[in-house]
């Protein structure tokens, strides 16, 4: 068992990443204490850990306020003894044109997502640290930490940001022997993305997209948190792995532009130069 004898906290353990990873973690022998401020969600999770073998804490979280996560934070102390890792999972989306995003579009946005994260980070990392307990923080990014997103800018932002935090955690708590990494998942079509992933055309689109064929799972992202968690990982810290079949290296899948480079492959087998050079047709 990859993490016999931990204790994780997991928030947004309602969805349908929080509710794998729950899974995952318990299989691979953890405790878990599960945040959310779903209270029927949580209890679905929560029976699928006690189903795995392991205890389950379910918490009503607002993942925004200091005060809530201070209180997770030191229940799962007193109901477990200590925690060695927090996944901070819990994480909105929204649907608005840049042009027409308000104020408090862009807020709520940013306050889950981001400030979320640094609340469970921070305070994870100064209970972690007062306990002279090493441990694991994995924080959820995305692929949209990497790209520009007109229809959710405090979205790719707040992923943006997680991609930096991590890193900021990271160097600040190394020396309490406590990693801090992040997973950037490629799309899973879950209630988060359901506004667009219901639409057949653009779900075929990603599907054709993504080099490894078709969307991810919920398991797929569990999988790697695992191994974030574990200490396989030992040795790494302030990275963000990006889990998404290939989708951001996969910039000319566009039909006219698989021609357009059909063509510049036979350019090359042909020796084919610009005009008015010569050489020898390799040209970067
Ligand atoms: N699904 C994807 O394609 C995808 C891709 C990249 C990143 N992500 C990220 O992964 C994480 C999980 O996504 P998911 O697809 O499982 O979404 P989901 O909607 O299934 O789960 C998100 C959970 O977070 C909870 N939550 C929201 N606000 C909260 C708050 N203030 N306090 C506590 N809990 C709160 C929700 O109740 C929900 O249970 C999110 O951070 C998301 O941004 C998802």
């Amino acid at each position: 068992m990859r993490l016999k004898d931990q204790v994780a906290i997991i928030t947004g353990a309602a969805g349908a990443f929080g509710g794998a990873i729950a899974q995952r973690f318990a299989q691979e022998g953890a405790d878990l204490a599960l945040a959310d401020l779903n209270e029927g969600g949580l209890q679905e999770t929560a029976r699928l850990v006690e189903a795995a073998g392991r205890r389950a804490l379910p918490c009503h979280c607002d993942v925004t306020q200091r005060a809530d996560v201070e209180a997770l934070v030191d229940q799962t102390i007193a109901r477990f003894g200590r925690f060695t890792t927090m996944v901070a999972n819990a994480g909105v989306a929204q649907t608005v044109p840049f042009l027409e995003m308000t104020d408090e579009d862009w807020q709520r946005v940013i306050d889950v997502n981001l400030t979320g994260v640094f609340l469970c980070d921070q305070i994870a990392g100064q209970r972690l640290a007062e306990q002279g307990q090493a441990g694991a923080i994995v924080n959820l990014a995305s692929q949209l930490a990497e790209i520009g997103w007109p229809i959710g800018a405090a979205y790719a932002a707040s992923k943006a940001g997680v991609k930096s935090l991590t890193k900021s955690a990271a160097l600040a708590l190394a020396p309490h022997g406590i990693r801090v990494n992040a997973i950037g998942p490629g799309p899973v079509h879950t209630l988060l993305n359901d506004d667009r992933y219901a639409i057949p055309e653009i779900k075929a689109h990603a599907e054709r997209h993504i080099p490894l064929g078709g969307l991810g799972r919920p398991q797929d992202v569990a999988q790697v948190a695992c191994f974030l968690a574990s200490a396989e990982s030992k040795w790494v810290t302030g990275e963000t792995v990006f889990v998404d079949g290939g989708f951001l290296l996969n910039a000319y899948d566009d039909p006219a532009m698989a021609a357009a480079l059909q063509r510049a492959v036979s350019n090359a087998s042909s020796g084919a130069t610009l005009p008015g050079r010569s050489g020898s047709g390799v040209d970067c």
